[in-house]
């Protein structure tokens, strides 16, 4: 399929369908989740983030140092997620998250810069967002540590990463993509496109996912 045979807005197609969200096919044990989260929301919310209510489930850890963690609405959480914006006092750090993106089970997400995450995206569980490497690599000629320092990463509107996916620095997402589970995303990937292995080799071109 070529880039320009992909349905979408521009060739007038319509963009896929959202899942609906169906509250009375939810087991109550859900819909106390949601509740309790939307609670902690709006904790978050009082915090000074006017115009969003994300929901924030249990043991989420937020760390904001020279940095924030910015969570769209109805953004959802889930149980021991890391969120960690640490920039310095001249390069603060920014998580952004946007609305209705839902980030699964014990997935860590760290900006020392930036890291942007579109709307209506599924962050699978276990999965690792980072813009710096933390550490620097000693070169074998000269001992010379070569640094790259942090390199934002973007994710676009409605992307899909898979369960225990790794997306490294200075990586951007296009929208409607699809990152296959285990997936180490080192490189650019281009909207409705399927990446999968690592590191992550386009698979082919999609029309999007639901
Ligand atoms: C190992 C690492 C530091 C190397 O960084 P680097 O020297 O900047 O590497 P590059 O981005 O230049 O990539 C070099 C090649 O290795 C590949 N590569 C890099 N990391 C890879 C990974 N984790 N798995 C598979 N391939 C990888 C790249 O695709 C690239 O291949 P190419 O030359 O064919 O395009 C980095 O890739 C990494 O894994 N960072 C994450 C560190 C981490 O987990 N930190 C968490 C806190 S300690």
């Amino acid at each position: 399929m070529r880039v320009d045979e992909v349905p979408n807005e521009a060739n007038g197609a319509a963009p896929p369908a959202l899942r609906p969200l169906d509250a009375h096919a939810m087991p109550l044990w859900r819909k106390g989740q949601i509740i309790a989260g939307a609670l902690r929301g709006v904790f978050h919310h009082l915090r000074g983030r006017p115009g969003r209510l994300p929901i924030i489930h249990r043991q989420v850890s937020i760390r904001e140092h020279h940095g924030t963690v910015r969570l769209g609405h109805l953004a959802e959480i889930h149980d021991r997620v890391v969120l960690s914006a640490i920039g310095t006092e001249t390069d603060q750090a920014l998580v952004a998250i946007g609305n209705r993106t839902s980030v699964w089970y014990g997935t860590v997400i760290t900006a020392r810069r930036n890291v942007t995450i579109g709307s209506e995206c599924a962050i699978s569980w276990n999965c690792s967002i980072l813009d710096d490497d933390m550490h620097d690599v000693l070169e074998l000629q000269d001992y010379k540590l070569s640094s790259r320092g942090p390199q934002p990463v973007v994710i676009g509107d409605h992307v899909w990463i898979g369960a225990g996916a790794i997306v490294l620095k200075g990586v951007t997402i296009g929208r409607d993509a699809i990152v296959a589970a285990g997936a180490i995303v080192t490189r650019d990937v281009p909207a409705a496109t399927l990446v999968a292995g690592a590191p992550a080799c386009v698979i082919r071109r999609v029309a999007g996912w639901r």
